[in-house]
Formats: C-alpha cells, sequence, structure tokens
C-alpha cells in the first residue's frame, strides 16, 4: 500500500512504486475515479517490475488535514481491503510527509491500531467455516522511518485494542456462557494487573439493602452479582477517585413485562455498559494509569418466573428512595440506581459516569450514530463530548430538567420506574439523577452503540466495545497526574 494526496499527488513511496512498476500506478489511477481524497483507494493487481501480488493506493486527503483518527479508519479500511484477499502479510509505507503536522511515527503507530481494531472477529462457535472463507491476513507491518517513536506510540494503542477485543468478547458471548457469576468471574482477571476486585453476591447485597438491583435478578436462577473494582495509580493512593458504574444485565427478557419473541436473542449484550467498565480499568491498568479510578457494575439477569418481580411491586433501594415497578422491563435504571448509590456512598468520588443499554427511545431519538448523553454539570459534559469526537465515539446531549422529573413521580412510592409515552430516555435518565445528588455526573445511554448493526471502519459489525476508547481519552486528557507535578 502507498498513500496518494487528494488531487492525485504520489507520495514519495507511490511515486517510487510508480517508477518501479514503469508507470502502473499512474495509469491506473487515470484510468479510474481514484482523486486521493480520504475515502478513496484503488487495487492495482500483480504489477509488473515488483514482487508484490498487489498494490493498494490509499487516498489521505488533501495535504495536511492528517489526523490521528484519520489514520486509524485508513488502517481499518486496509485490513477491510486486504484481511480476506488471499494474501497472508502486507505492508504499509508511511512517508514523512504523509502527516503534515503530525509525525509519520504517529500516523504508523494509529494506522496498526485501526487496522487491528478492524480485525476482530468472533468466530470461535464457528465450527464448520472453511478455512478459505477465513480471514487470509496474518500479518500487517507498517513500513516508518522513526521505528522507535512508532513503537512507543504503539504500545499504549496496543494494550488499548486488546481492552477493546476483551470486552467486544464479553459482549459477544451468549447468555448461557456469560452470566453475573462468569461475568464477574471474568472481571476478577484484572487482578493480574494489579486491579483490586471485589465481588458481592446477593447476601452482602441484601445486608447493603440494595432491593432494586436483587428485585430485577430475583426471577433468575443465577445469583446476582455486584463487581467493584479499584485501581490506584495515581501518587497519591488516597486521592479522591474518579468512578465509572454500568449496566450489567448479561440478557434482558424483560421480566414478567415480556419483550416479544423478535429480536430478543439481541438481550444478550444488555451488558455492554459493564463490559466497557470492566475493559477501561482493564486498559488503564494495563498501561499505569495515574490516576485513582473505580468501577462498579451490576450484573443481573432479567427473566420471568415463579420468583420474579411483579409489575406493581414496590422495592425500598439502598438509598432509602421506594420504587413502584411499572414495567420489569425498565430493569436496568433499577439495576443503576443501587450500583450508583452505593459507588458515591462507599468512595465520594470527584464525578460518576455511568453507561448503559437502557433505552431503545434513545435510537428513535439519535439512531446509531450518537449515544445519549445526560449530565448534571455542563464541565463533565464538554470533556465527554470533546473525548468522544477526538476518538470517534460520538456522543450528543439532551437536556434534563424538573418538568421530566414530576413525569416518574408514583401515587404508590417514591417514584415509579417507566414515565409516559414520550421522552423516555430523558425520564429514564431523570430516575438515575434520583440517586446520584449532588455527585458530578453523566449518564451514556449507549443502546443504540454498543452493538453495530454494519460494519465500521474500525468497529466490524458486532460488538464494539463503545465508551473504552472515548473514557480511557477522558481520563488521559484531564485526570491523570502530570509528570513532576
Ligand atoms: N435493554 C433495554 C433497552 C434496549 C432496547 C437496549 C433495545 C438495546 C436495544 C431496556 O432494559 C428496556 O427494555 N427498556 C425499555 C424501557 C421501557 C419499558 C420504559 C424500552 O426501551 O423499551
Ligand atoms: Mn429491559
Ligand atoms: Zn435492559
Amino acid at each position: 500500500m502507498a498513500g496518494v494526496f487528494a488531487n492525485n499527488k504520489l507520495a514519495p513511496s507511490a511515486a517510487k512504486l510508480d517508477r518501479q512498476t514503469r508507470g502502473a500506478v499512474s495509469r491506473a489511477i487515470a484510468d479510474s475515479r481514484f482523486k486521493g481524497r480520504a475515502e478513496d483507494s484503488l487495487m492495482i493487481n500483480a504489477p509488473a517490475g515488483t514482487k508484490a501480488s498487489r498494490i493498494m493506493l490509499v487516498g489521505l486527503g488533501k495535504e495536511g488535514e492528517m489526523s490521528a483518527l484519520r489514520a486509524q479508519s485508513l488502517g481499518g479500511r486496509v485490513y477491510a481491503a486486504l484481511g480476506s484477499s488471499g494474501d497472508a502479510a502486507a505492508s504499509v509505507l508511511v512517508d514523512d510527509e504523509f502527516g503534515g503536522k503530525v509525525a509519520a511515527a504517529e500516523i504508523a503507530a494509529n494506522i496498526a491500531f485501526g487496522a487491528r481494531l478492524r480485525s476482530y472477529r468472533f468466530d470461535k462457535y464457528r465450527t464448520t467455516e472453511k478455512p478459505e472463507k477465513k480471514p487470509s491476513l496474518k500479518r500487517l507491518t507498517v513500513l516508518v522511518r522513526d521505528v522507535a517513536g512508532a513503537r512507543e506510540a504503539h504500545e499504549p494503542l496496543a494494550s488499548l485494542s486488546d481492552a477493546v477485543f476483551v470486552v467486544r468478547d464479553l459482549v459477544s458471548e451468549p447468555a448461557n456462557i456469560i452470566y453475573p457469576e462468569t461475568l464477574a468471574a471474568e472481571a476478577k482477571k484484572l487482578s493480574t494487573l494489579g486491579v483490586k476486585v471485589e465481588v458481592l453476591g446477593e447476601k452482602r447485597m441484601a445486608e447493603l439493602g440494595m432491593n432494586a438491583l436483587l428485585g430485577v435478578g430475583q426471577g433468575s436462577a443465577r445469583e446476582s452479582q455486584l463487581v467493584v473494582m479499584q485501581w490506584h495509580g495515581a501518587r497519591d493512593r488516597k486521592a479522591q477517585p474518579i468512578a465509572f458504574i454500568g449496566k450489567g444485565v448479561t440478557f434482558d427478557t424483560g421480566g414478567i413485562s415480556i419483550k416479544p419473541a423478535a429480536g430478543m436473542e439481541e438481550m444478550k449484550w444488555d451488558m455492554g455498559g459493564s463490559g466497557t467498565v470492566i475493559g477501561l480499568m482493564n486498559a488503564l491498568a494495563a498501561r499505569k494509569a495515574k490516576v485513582n479510578a473505580v468501577g462498579v457494575v451490576g450484573l443481573v439477569e432479567n427473566m420471568p418466573s415463579g420468583t420474579a418481580q411483579r409489575p406493581g411491586d414496590i422495592v425500598k433501594s439502598m438509598s432509602g428512595q421506594t420504587i413502584e415497578v411499572i414495567n420489569t422491563d425498565a430493569e436496568g435504571r433499577l439495576v443503576l440506581a443501587d450500583a450508583l448509590w452505593y459507588c458515591r456512598d462507599r468512595f465520594k468520588p470527584q464525578f460518576m459516569v455511568d453507561l448503559a443499554t437502557l433505552t431503545g427511545a434513545i435510537m428513535v431519538a439519535l439512531g446509531r450514530e450518537h449515544a445519549g448523553l445526560f449530565s448534571n454539570n455542563d464541565t463533565l459534559a464538554e470533556k465527554l463530548t470533546a473525548a468522544g469526537k477526538a476518538t470517534d465515539e460520538l456522543l450528543w446531549r439532551l437536556p434534563l430538567g424538573e418538568a421530566y422529573d414530576k413525569i416518574i413521580n408514583s401515587d404508590a412510592a417514591d417514584m415509579k420506574n417507566v414515565g409516559d409515552r414520550y421522552g423516555g430516555s430523558i425520564t429514564a435518565a431523570q430516575f438515575l439523577q434520583r440517586f446520584v445528588k449532588d455527585t458530578p455526573w453523566a449518564h451514556l445511554d449507549i443502546a443504540g452503540m454498543a452493538w453495530s448493526d454494519k460494519d465500521r471502519a474500525t468497529v466490524p459489525k458486532g460488538a464494539s466495545a463503545f465508551g473504552v476508547r472515548l473514557l480511557d481519552r477522558l481520563v488521559r486528557d484531564h485526570y491523570e497526574d502530570k509528570a513532576g507535578k
């Protein structure tokens, strides 16, 4: 592969290949619609004058418009084009000229990162797939002059992509394999990276009064779990931590308010928020981030049965507030109510960010291009939005307010767990806000993002691990000890 700038100007590597192939590169470009734009690519097969089986030209866009993000997506598209080409190995040529202001080493590292992210595949249960249907590409080499610089830039990206893969595996696994206890066991593995992991079972949660969470799991044969992960990476181990809370419904049937059969299998990924929190803790620990961070995930299975919670049941949450459960399918907020309260109460964090596949309504509002962002703190919301833009994990802020809050008042208890027909994502967020008090807090409704409906530049169709890259970036940009401070 070699780069071509928009307006077809050959980068040095492409110009060299053009000479080697006695003009095959420029002839192929002239006979095509390839203009060197950031989305363009062109394949030249079996060119004379080289040993390569093919040359792929990739558009770099306008000179000086290169960025880490564009390099990632370029890497992703290179993998998409070559992964199943039949070739087992390929090389990417990165010229010093590629990046304009961005160092070539940085571009090279991000190309590798993007390609790796795109190469994810969950195929462990496909026992009869023919080898010739499996991806052929085994090795992608990125060639760049500043090898040491590229290696250094790549190291944290490599551990970040490892964390993303862990999450994608957890989210892809079906609910007969990943249920509260097995997911807690996966989280436990973080202790090898120096994360302190505690698992609370139903007995302990009952002592703590977590009846909102326990009510959701009471119809399941699987025991509910609360996992608490602590990473102490700041110079001051006692410094106030930042906190991430995840919804971990390992399967959501809807409970007695049961969901329709069509598409119910998708509810194996209703633990996506907890997967991302586990993956983030993995990423922070793997790169020894200089921060104190806490992850709390509430793990339950929402099933209908003789012991299941009924519509109309009233539960007392750990906070003391009572909840009338109008719809047992609005279960995520019940799990988060106790997880958020517990986290706040025990750790008194600088802020809490929760992630949850909370509402179908967020997909009606935002489609599958942005996660919903709700926050009681403008600064935190702005930092999150910026981190989303920098990592292509986009957020769109939606409102909160007293008028919405009133909608979840109940005649029988302090609140009910659903609002009326409209603004379902907002009333869900209002519900959560009742459990954070004045702690700076943001809620990310990732129902439209945890599973990608199609191949995207660095996210193949399937489990996305949405939020790992975004939150790693948030921490890196704002919450770590700086050198020398
Ligand atoms: N897990 C679902 C939300 C969801 C739906 C995620 C589709 C991903 C895809 C959540 O527990 C749920 O069932 N929400 C209900 C709330 C309603 C009963 C107020 C919904 O969105 O329909
Ligand atoms: Mn539900
Ligand atoms: Zn759910």
